[in-house]
Order: C-alpha cells, then sequence, then structure tokens
C-alpha cells in the first residue's frame, strides 16, 4: 500500500548512528541504531573511522525503512544531521579518506590554537565568524590532516582532496561521488566560514592555511542537495535536508521565535537560544552560530557548549565500571539525600563554554570516607545541570533573557532526576517533548519542508508535544550554597 509523506533521517552521532522514519504527523514509525568504536591513538586524540560511520548509516537506514513497512519510493526525502566540527578529508577520484576522521573533541591542535590566539588573530576571527580560537572547531584539523597526510597539501592545491564535515562526507557517498556540499549551520563550524556575509572567507582560509578549492557549496537547510545513487536503496531518493544536531535539535524542539531555548543532553551538552535575524555577539565566551537559513533568510542563535554530559555517563560505565547501564543513574542519585559534598568537574576533554580550556582535565573533589558510587553517580548528573546553570548565566549577562522555559531533549533528558535537578538549578521550568528525539526530527523538519510535506514553520510547531514539566522547587538557600560548591570545584579544575 502506498503511504507518501514519510521522512528518513539520518542521526550520524558521536558514539551512535541513527536512521529514524518519521510519518508526516511528526511521529517516529521505526528506529534503528548502532555504536561505533572510539580511537583514542594518543593522548587527547579522538578519531573516527569515516569507513565505519559509512557503513553504519547505509545499514540503519536500510533497517529503519524495512521496519517502518513505508517503501523506499514513498519516502519523501531524507534529513541528514550531525556531529558537527568532525573532519573527513577524501579523495574525489576514489571517495576514499586519506585520514580518520578527527572527531570535535579531539584536542591535538591545542598548541597551534594557543599560538593563534597570542598572535592576537581572536577579535578578527570571532568576528567574522562567531567563534572563538579553540581546537574543537574544525579549521585547525583540517591543517593538521593537510600538513601530516604525506602528498595532501599539494593534492588539495590540485582540487583532487575534498573537505567535509560528517554530512557533507555522507552526502558525497549517499549521491555516489556526485555532490560536494553541506548546510549554513555545519559550515559555521569550520572556522572558514564567514557567518556575516555567508561565505568562505579568504582571508580565514589563508590564516589556517586551507586552499579553498577544497571547500563544499553551502547551502539552505531545506534545500535537494542531490539524489541518493541508484541501487544504494530500492528507488533513488532525495536528500532534502541537511543541519548539525545541534541546530536540528533547536528546529526539532520548534524553536522558532527569538527568546527560545533548548538544550540537548548526548555526548555532550549544547544549549542554543533563538536570537531571530540579529548575530548576537557575545561577551561572556559563548558563540554566535547559524540555526537555520529558509530561503536564503538566515537565522541565528547564541550557543553554549559543553564538551561532557552523556560521555561522563559512559565513562562511569565503561571507564570505571560502577554502573552497567545509563539509566541505574537516576535511582542512584535518589538513593542518596544529597551530593555529600562531591563535585565532579568533568573536563575529561578540556573545558568548553563559559571557560574554554582545553588544558584542563576532569577532576573529582571532596571524597571522604563516606562517598560512595551513589555519589559519584550524582555528581555527574549535577554537574550537567551546574554546566548548564553557567551558560544560561552567560546568556542572560549577554543581554538575553533568562527563557521562560527550557526545552531538553537528547538521551539523558529521559532522566528524571536529572531534569528536576535541572529546573531547580536553573529556577525555571523545564519542558520535555513527548519524543526525544528532536535532534533527528528537526533533519526530517527540514527535509519536510524541502518537498512540501509541511509547509511552514506553523505547520510544524503543531507536531510539538509537551511530554513532562519539571517546575522548581528548591529553595534559594540551597541553590546558591550548591552553585557555590561547583564553582570553587571548576575554580581548582582551570588549567591557568
Ligand atoms: O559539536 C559537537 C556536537 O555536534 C556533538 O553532538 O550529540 O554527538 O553530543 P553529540
Amino acid at each position: 500500500m502506498s503511504q507518501p509523506g514519510h521522512l528518513l533521517a539520518i542521526d550520524q552521532g558521536t558514539t551512535s548512528t541513527r536512521a529514524i522514519v518519521f510519518d508526516a504527523e511528526a511521529r517516529a514509525v521505526a528506529t534503528a541504531q548502532c555504536e561505533f568504536e572510539q580511537h583514542y591513538p594518543e593522548l587527547g586524540w579522538v578519531e573516527h573511522d569515516p569507513e565505519d560511520i559509512w557503513r553504519d548509516v547505509v545499514k540503519t537506514a536500510r533497517e529503519a525503512m524495512a521496519q517502518s513497512g513505508v517503501a523506499p519510493r514513498d519516502i519523501a526525502g531524507i534529513g541528514i544531521t550531525n556531529q558537527r566540527e568532525t573532519v573527513v578529508v577524501w579523495d574525489k577520484a576514489t571517495g576514499t579518506p586519506i585520514h580518520k576522521a578527527i572527531v570535535w573533541q579531539d584536542r591535538r591542535t591545542a598548541r597551534l590554537c594557543a599560538d593563534l590566539k597570542a598572535d592576537g588573530v581572536e577579535a578578527d576571527v570571532r568576528a567574522r565568524t562567531g567563534l572563538l580560537v579553540d581546537p574543537y572547531f574544525s579549521a585547525t584539523k583540517l591543517a593538521w590532516i593537510l600538513d601530516n597526510v604525506a602528498g595532501a597539501r599539494a593534492a588539495a592545491e590540485r582540487g583532487e582532496l575534498a573537505f567535509g564535515t560528517i554530512d557533507c562526507f555522507l552526502l558525497w557517498r549517499l549521491t555516489g561521488g556526485k555532490v560536494h556540499a553541506t548546510d549554513v549551520t555545519n559550515a559555521g563550524r569550520t572556522m572558514l566560514y564567514n557567518i556575516r556575509t555567508q561565505g568562505w572567507d579568504e582571508e580565514l582560509c589563508r590564516l589556517f592555511r586551507v586552499p579553498m578549492q577544497i571547500l563544499p557549496e553551502v547551502h539552505d537547510n531545506s534545500h535537494v542537495f542531490g539524489t541518493t545513487a541508484p541501487g544504494l536503496f530500492e528507488a533513488e531518493i532525495p536528500i532534502a535536508g541537511m543541519a548539525g544536531d545541534q541546530q536540528a535539535a533547536l528546529f526539532g524542539q520548534a524553536c522558532f521565535a527569538p527568546g527560545m531555548a533548548k538544550s540537548t543532553y548526548g555526548t555532550g551538552c549544547f544549549m542554543l537560544l533563538n536570537t531571530g535575524e540579529e548575530a548576537l555577539a557575545s561577551d561572556n565566551r559563548l558563540i554566535t552560530t547559524p540555526a537555520y537559513r529558509l530561503n536564503g533568510q538566515m537565522t541565528y542563535a547564541l550557543e553554549g557548549s559543553i564538551f561532557v554530559a552523556g560521555a561522563a555517563i559512559k565513562w562511569l560505565r565503561d571507564g570505571i565500571g560502577v554502573i552497567t547501564h545509563a539509566r541505574e543513574t537516576n535511582d542512584m542519585a535518589t538513593q542518596v539525600p544529597d551530593n555529600h559534598g562531591v563535585y565532579m568537574v568533568p573536563a575529561f576533554v578540556g573545558l568548553g563554554a563559559p571557560h574554554w580550556d582545553p588544558d584542563a582535565r576532569g577532576a573529582i573533589y571532596g571524597l571522604t570516607l563516606g562517598a560512595g558510587q551513589a555519589h559519584l553517580a550524582r555528581a555527574a548528573l549535577e554537574a550537567v545541570a551546574y554546566q548548564t546553570m553557567d551558560l544560561a548565566d552567560a546568556m542572560v549577562a549577554d543581554g538575553g533573557r533568562t527563557p521562560e522555559r527550557l526545552r531538553v531533549d537528547g538521551g539523558m533528558a529521559a532522566n528524571d532526576w536529572l531534569c528536576q535537578f535541572l529546573a531547580d538549578m536553573l529556577d525555571v521550568p523545564v519542558e520535555r517533548p513527548v519524543h526525544l528525539e528532536t535532534t533527528a526530527l528537526g533533519a526530517a523538519f527540514h527535509a519536510g519542508l524541502a518537498t512540501g510535506v509541511w509547509s511552514d514553520l506553523d505547520a510544524l510547531s503543531r507536531t510539538w508535544r509537551q511530554g513532562e514539566l519539571f517546575r522548581p522547587a528548591m529553595k534559594a538557600e540551597r541553590r546558591r550554597d550548591l552553585a557555590a560548591g561547583w564553582k570553587d570545584a571548576v575554580r581548582r579544575t582551570i588549567s591557568k
């Protein structure tokens, strides 16, 4: 039976790849997921094998479509969303990557960034890109590959190589090597894209020594980028939406009005505040980033990027074996009356906003003989909320209003204890939607707008459903004490 109007979202994250089929009511009708291997070749380095990623994308996409019972010819479009900043460089003739992907968490270019900052370039980079000079963003990682893979720089200059973030690499592969393109939200994370003039910036390419011929074309988020190569799926499907995962989550949470904010709890935590047509510059070390561009009209966001949220829970599970499943942390945190003075600063890969300290490393403070596993689990969850609080404070200090409500999503948002603690520490109601897969939904929304499944933003807003509302219930004095304990722990962790 024909059931048109479905969308396939590919959500390629830092530790797992998901494919979800959505119907025209924005309901997920089938999901396939798999985790993939992380590579840590040296201290502070994080890599992915792009071939693993490609294999998992094809596998999960096929599985999700098969499970959904929707024929591939009835999939109106594919939306791609992805871990941002991660760098892939491949040979255009063969489609083969010349190096493993260097992941956003990788700190190998910390020294180069420190030198650039010492040269006084940060203010200019910031004015052009909205970003801070930090190894987090793609430019220095791309330069590292060009400098460290034999012959790469010369090949790039001859136009034989292509650079892309994960969305762009997947688009290349999905279209059988026909399309080399990205979208404004992913381009905006490279530190090579001028978010004001909305084009690749020649000065920045010179500064970071990136030959411009290696860069992809940049399009709106809702745009027919290309069509899947014959034989890949049972039908040739348009790839009609692309967005970096955090911007996709903002879109999937229907935060379309200036002042609306969301926080997504995946590997990291990223809080984005819609600032409308204004690219608000932060005085508090937040970043300015494209939220989405539709019909050539850019909407911007202020972003606070925290590098470790779910990754701390993964560490409790895989690193020290305190838990066997992430969901146990909910009960463990409830088992103990308080944090017993234990604070965890999860600076495993340095600290992001608002500190931006690539050399900081994780620390646990306040251990006594009375501290147990439950306190550790609680400290890890609390740290996620404290970091979100720091971001919200920075946004307010930047002239934003405290959002009336914070919309949350991502895997960790399923944790009731965390959501309540978050509402308590931020002192604002926390809204959790019925469907937590808002990142994938945001990609589907973009593809659905481009293919006519939905007509406009109002139609998308109507699909958003609130699940649970967590109201602040903590006394102000206790909130102050906890916040003071956290700030003291952070102060002791900062590397300089
Ligand atoms: O900027 C990095 C971000 O896009 C990673 O997202 O969901 O893998 O934590 P996630």
